[in-house]
């Protein structure tokens, strides 16, 4: 099985390497392409990948080179995770915002929109690249934001799922919280990329199963003061609704407290910024071969696992209790699930997913309390790809007037000016 990651340079890499090397029976990697621009620090990346492989006494070979179209050739799988501009783009985003009056954040909100927009132009092209070369590949999107990112793929009629970790997240810590092993924890997850809730949690008999019983109203219970204080969101309201929404809620739930609390902090790009150079330090010891500690001070974790899982699923290899078959959260074209939405809407639910693609599964009504704001992000993503497509101030404009944390004329205004201020040299047509 041959494997290409695009941004392949990432810090992150070796998470996902780690991932590889402890789950080789899920998921028998034995060509991995890395591919990224900065050759430099590939090479660097690639050597420490080498030295975590043979460590486990894994097989896979690791080569490099910075050409989607060499790298991503005969490919089963291609892993995005890019990030076009880097921490410093992410930098501005988390903060021309605030001066508006805006939370600053990578995916949420106006900042959310800056990245979407020098994002998805970048990923198309690359995608093209790939179909032409591998054409049965799957592509699976880390790239954010997620939502908008996979619903450019799929409406260009690529083969891509879009993938992220807040779902696995909260299986783990549910299943820590109970006791038991992971996979015995269903998610009944619904709602888009970074804005969903799990409206029920099922604990399964056995593993990749159906059978099982509710226990979200025992772990609001028992659990709830943890559970929400990890969220920073009030205990109360998740045992009023019955519902642990995801952290990227409190932007909608608390924006005015984020605001203050952003506007009295640094941005996240700059403590990532500090991170990353420590982690490059630490990946250029020869004598380094496994993932290190400081790696978990990201917000990916688990993604490998979670990638695995979706990727051996999809390419159909695995077998037994740890194969990728079965139920996982990934985000997938709508096609009816939440009937409020349009069909090439892309929602974030449990689906099957299996070598024929990914189907998601039926979703009981959604109440009024979430159904809204998903409808209402839903609409600002539609408009937000349109201005990442085609362009255009007006465009730009439109997307943040439609979205939720926005929606005012002269605020809209406001931000569209600094939004183009501030990606000139991202935005083709700026
Ligand atoms: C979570 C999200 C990712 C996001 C990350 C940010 O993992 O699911 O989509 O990229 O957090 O983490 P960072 O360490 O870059 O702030
Ligand atoms: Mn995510």
């Amino acid at each position: 099985m041959k494997l290409a990651i695009v941004g392949g340079g990432s810090t992150y890499t070796p998470e996902l390497i780690d991932g590889f090397a402890r789950l080789r029976d899920t998921l028998p990697v034995g060509e991995l392409v890395l591919i990224d621009p900065a050759a430099e620090r590939l090479e660097l990346i690639a050597a420490l990948a080498r030295r975590i492989f043979a460590k486990q006494g894994h097989p896979a070979t690791v080569t490099t080179t910075a050409s989607v179209t060499d790298g991503a050739r005969d490919a089963d799988a291609v892993l995005l995770q890019l990030r076009v501009g880097g921490q410093a783009a992410r930098n501005e985003d988390e903060t021309w915002p605030l001066a508006c009056g805006c939370i600053g954040q990578e995916t949420t909100g106006a900042g959310g929109l800056a990245k979407a927009l020098r994002t998805v132009p970048v990923v198309l092209g690359i995608a093209e690249e790939v179909r032409r070369v591998s054409p049965d590949a799957w592509i699976v999107d880390f790239t954010n934001p997620v939502g908008i990112v996979t619903r450019a793929l799929l409406s260009a009629g690529h083969r891509a799922v879009g993938l992220c970790n807040v779902a696995i997240g909260f299986q783990r810590k549910f299943a820590a919280h109970l006791g038991v092993q992971p996979e015995l924890i269903r998610l009944d997850h619904v709602g888009l990329n970074h804005l969903t809730w799990e409206r029920g949690v099922t604990l399964l008999d056995a593993p990749g199963g159906t059978a099982g019983r509710e226990v979200l109203p025992e772990l609001l219970a028992r659990f709830g003061e943890r559970i929400a204080a990890d969220l920073r969101l009030p205990p109360g309201l998740l045992r009023r609704l019955g519902v642990v929404p995801s952290y990227y809620l409190r932007y909608f739930y608390q924006h005015d407290i984020v605001l203050e609390e952003l506007r009295a902090k640094g941005s996240r790009a700059s403590e990532v910024a500090a991170i990353e150079a420590e982690l490059l330090r630490m990946y250029a010891d020869p004598e380094l071969d496994t993932k290190p500690g400081l790696l978990g001070k990201r917000g990916g974790a688990f993604y490998s696992e979670a990638a695995v899982q979706l990727i051996a699923a999809l390419l159909g290899t695995g077998n037994g209790a740890g194969s990728g078959t079965g139920v996982q959260v990934v985000n997938a074209r709508n096609d009816g699930v939440l009937p409020f939405l349009p069909d090439d809407a892309v929602i974030e639910v449990p689906a099957e997913v299996g070598s024929a693609g990914v189907r998601p599964l039926p979703q009981r009504p959604v109440e009024p309390l979430y159904a809204g704001l998903i409808a209402h992000v839903t609409a600002y993503e539609q408009l937000a790809l349109d201005a990442a497509i085609m362009g255009g101030r007006n465009r730009v404009h439109d997307a943040l007037l439609a979205h939720p944390l926005v929606g005012q004329l002269d605020l809209a205004e406001r931000l569209t000016d600094r939004l183009i201020a501030h990606n000139r040299a991202h935005l083709s047509w700026a």
